[in-house]
């Protein structure tokens, strides 16, 4: 195409593919552009504006660490991450949610009814339910991979002050699928804000805010592995989570309990606990891989 123009651009990169492009890669790559191309026109993009959000990417590249990626945090607070995860969201079983940077590998076992607050002072919660498939058996052998932030809302990569898996545990189910662990109740916090996402944010009138919740990776044989998280139902944040995590079967009513009402037996807080507590009920179901 010699002459180029405002209207025949698309097409003519539409043009450009070689014969042999790998067609998923090709379907992405010209939906992409057919989007970025029409935004540039519909919003009359100017040099300094395009510039603009070009040094949005240059400023995530400098602060971008192994352990801090801001190109995930700029597609979380985009929505984009979320839109991602619901594309492969199972109708079947619980909702899935947003991963977050926190996750570290290799989280330590602990035995079931284990108490995950050390030294952290902070409301007391017990959280239980069961591991099931879509018809209510429930799955022996799964193993839950649970993390959240300690009372001053940080997670232990981001705060110094903590043990490496502070608030990292990993359980395994036994042949009832049911898990149960005590800790303390999860705060809201912000997503990180020291760099151009943070900017972003402040620019569109957003707050950084993420509802409190507790992280999940569920895994058993032959199910589908899910990634969610679960959120207490008065949370102020709830309605308004920076990153879009948010579902309806994910939103869990913390019960307050008396400390009298704490089980005598089968964790490791029975009979040590003589303050009151609230108990999260929350069961998972994972979606059989399709054969
Ligand atoms: C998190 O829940 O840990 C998280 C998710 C997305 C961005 C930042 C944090
Ligand atoms: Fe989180």
């Amino acid at each position: 195409m010699r002459n180029v123009t405002r209207d025949n651009i698309t097409d003519t990169f539409l043009s450009y593919f070689g014969d042999d492009t790998n067609p998923r890669l090709r379907e992405i790559m010209e939906s992409l552009t057919r989007h970025l191309h029409e935004f540039a026109r519909e919003t009359n993009l100017t040099h300094a504006e395009w510039n603009q959000g070009l040094d949005i990417l240059r400023q995530a590249g400098k602060i971008t660490t192994p352990q801090r990626d801001e190109f995930v945090l700029l597609s979380d607070v985009l929505g984009l991450s979320s839109l991602v995860d619901m594309n492969h969201s199972s109708t079947s079983g619980t909702s899935s949610s947003v991963l977050g940077p926190f996750h570290i590998s290799n989280a330590p076992p602990y035995p079931m009814g284990a108490d995950l607050r050390g030294d952290y002072e902070g409301e007391l919660i017990l959280v239980q339910g069961k591991v099931c498939d879509p018809d209510g058996n429930p799955l022996g052998g799964a193993t839950l991979d649970i993390w959240q932030t300690a009372p001053n809302g940080l997670y232990s990569s981001q705060d110094p002050e903590q043990d490496e898996y502070s608030f990292h545990a990993l359980f395994t189910t036994g042949d009832d699928g049911l898990y149960q662990f005590t800790t303390v109740r999860p705060v809201s916090y912000t997503v990180p804000t020291d760099g151009p996402v943070g900017t972003l944010l402040n620019a569109t009138g957003r707050h950084p805010w993420r509802p409190s919740h507790l992280h999940y990776i569920v895994k058993a044989d032959g199910h589908m592995p899910l990634v969610t998280e679960v959120f207490p139902d008065d949370d102020p944040y709830l309605d308004e989570d920076t990153v879009f995590g948010v579902r309806e079967d994910l939103v869990m009513s913390y019960k307050p309990q008396k400390a009298a009402d704490f089980p005598a037996s089968g964790l490791a807080l029975s009979g040590k606990v003589d303050s009151d507590f609230s108990r999260v009920d929350f069961d998972i179901v994972l979606t059989p891989v399709s054969t």
